[in-house]
């Protein structure tokens, strides 16, 4: 029975094996064992099977929370188990409680994609176990970081003066970026702790990460103005240039501005080149979100949504989203690296991180709250190699094109309307009802199995999402998603 039929069978998460059984282990840790070899040949048979099977397994688990807490032992083993043991109950309980983001009707949220060069070289990064905190301690990671993102900040059309530094999530690296918007508004504060009435602004339509970095770095939520959006879903710089006026007016001290290239709701643009130049006029740190959106600037003909962005103190790109890498990387590019450093310095510096100092020797824990860091680069490194700039390119682009026939097919069928314009590879839509039968649309669709798709709310009214970016996705794909769609839909109109 195939992973899909016995979904449809309405199989539950198989049961427990609580017992630990086969042969024990030959070895506590079997690093050169032949154990070990054999068991990560199978792993990775299991891998090209599951890539090349991702279709049929069901998108959504069909499994009740704390499901999978229930089929597992209350405690640890006391004794060591065999890997068969381990793997089997991976096969058998972890993946058919797992959410697919690497199927190809994944379609809910801004897919990831966990491609083959991306596994690769997370595994070996695991394997080489390298923490590149300060340069002696991991110079391969330090300096592949460098050259990667370099890379990257080529195809992207950003200049040589943006320095690069992974973080896990764009979350993180918003946090960072406004410690940073901070520390250069109010140094004082990294000794006293004390806020002066700083204001950060950013669009109602900014992801909650904006909002997150500003709470974790001590600012306070009523210190973020959320900058009304225009028709189309975008930062108004008319009403953010009204807003700073009016808090300057009042005392406050507006430092930090916050747009974002390709909105989580509908993938809206701020008009970065407004933003900018209003950002130079008042002296707010110009933070980008291009979490989502960013990659589409390797394309040349969506190379101008980063038009201003030259003017960016900082700005985030996600690898782990549109670019075919396994969660997660996410890329802060800083044309002020040494304010990252000033505000993360301590009085003094503990003799472990002291380094003997050389211009090229990169200490990348200066950068960023975490000492330890991942290898991370190396799996990036190995998708921009495997798939090269052009490659690239035209997965984008085709993702794109299936966005937009999709929204054609939309825009000519009477049931349905299109909610947001198409910039990218999202398509935000409902069908002509009410909210509540939009969700119910939406439950029916994600309860096949077969795809999920999310939702939202644009101009007060529930829209559903279709977010392409999985690499493996095609027209056939979303052709698919929409058929089934058009027969749901008929029995809601019923
Ligand atoms: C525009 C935007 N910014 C930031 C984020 C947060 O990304 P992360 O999950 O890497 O923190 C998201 C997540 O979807 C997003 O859509």
């Amino acid at each position: 029975m195939s992973p899909e039929q016995r979904h449809r069978a309405g199989a539950a998460l198989p049961e427990s094996k609580d017992s630990p059984a086969p042969a024990a282990p030959s070895t506590v840790a079997p690093r050169d064992s032949e154990e070990f070899r054999r068991a990560a040949h199978e792993a990775v048979d299991w891998i090209a099977d599951y890539l090349r099977d991702t279709r049929d397994y069901p998108v959504l688990p069909r499994i009740q929370p704390g499901d999978l807490i229930d089929r597992l032992p209350k405690s640890g083993p006391e004794q060591g188990e065999s890997m068969d043991t381990i793997l089997r109950d991976f096969r058998e309980l972890i993946v058919s409680a797992t959410t697919h983001w690497n199927h190809p009707r994944f379609l809910a949220y801004f897919a990831n994609s966990a491609s083959g060069p991306g596994i690769l070289g997370e595994l070996l990064c695991s394997a080489l176990n390298s923490n590149h905190m300060i340069w002696k301690t991991g110079p391969a990671a330090a300096e592949l970081e460098q050259v990667a993102l370099g890379w990257l900040r080529q195809w992207l059309g950003l200049g040589g003066e943006f320095f690069g530094n992974i973080h896990d999530t764009a979350s993180t690296a918003t946090m960072h970026a406004i410690m940073a918007a901070r520390e250069t508004a109010a140094p004082e504060i990294r000794l006293t702790g004390v806020y002066p009435p700083l204001i950060l602004y950013t669009s109602e339509h900014a992801n909650l990460s904006v909002d997150r970095g500003a709470l974790v770095t001590g600012l306070g939520l009523n210190r973020i103005r959320h900058i009304p959006i225009d028709d189309e879903f975008r930062m108004q710089p008319a009403a953010l240039a009204a807003a700073i006026e009016g808090d300057l007016a009042a005392g406050w001290r507006p430092f930090c501005v916050v747009p974002t290239l390709g909105t989580t709701s509908s993938a809206s643009l701020d008009p970065l080149p407004e933003i900018a130049a209003i950002a130079r006029r008042y002296g707010l740190w110009l933070h980008v979100d291009a979490a989502y959106a960013g990659p589409a600037a390797v394309l040349e003909e969506y190379r101008h949504i980063l038009n201003g962005a030259e003017l960016a103190d900082s700005l985030v790109v996600n690898p782990h989203k549109w670019l075919f890498t396994p969660m997660d990387l996410s890329i802060l590019y800083t044309r002020r690296p040494e304010v990252f450093r000033r505000a993360l310095s301590l009085e003094e510096t503990p003799a472990y991180i002291q380094t003997a100092g050389s211009d090229r020797a990169v200490n990348f824990a200066d950068y960023a709250l975490s000492l330890g860091r991942r290898f991370r680069a190396l799996k990036l490194w190995f998708v921009l190699r495997y798939y090269g700039r052009e490659g690239i390119a035209r997965i984008l682009r085709e993702h794109i094109r299936i966005a937009h026939n999709l929204a054609c097919r939309i825009q000519a069928d009477p049931d349905f309307e299109l909610a947001a314009p198409v910039m990218f590879s999202l398509v935000c839509f409902r069908f002509c009802g009410s909210d509540e039968q939009n969700r119910a649309l939406l439950e029916r669709i994600n309860a096949t199995g077969r795809a999920f798709l999310s939702g939202t709310v644009l101009k007060g009214r529930f829209v559903l999402r279709v977010a392409i970016g999985n690499i493996g996705t095609t027209e056939a794909d979303v052709q698919e998603v929409w058929d089934m769609l058009g027969k749901l839909a008929k029995d809601l109109a019923i």
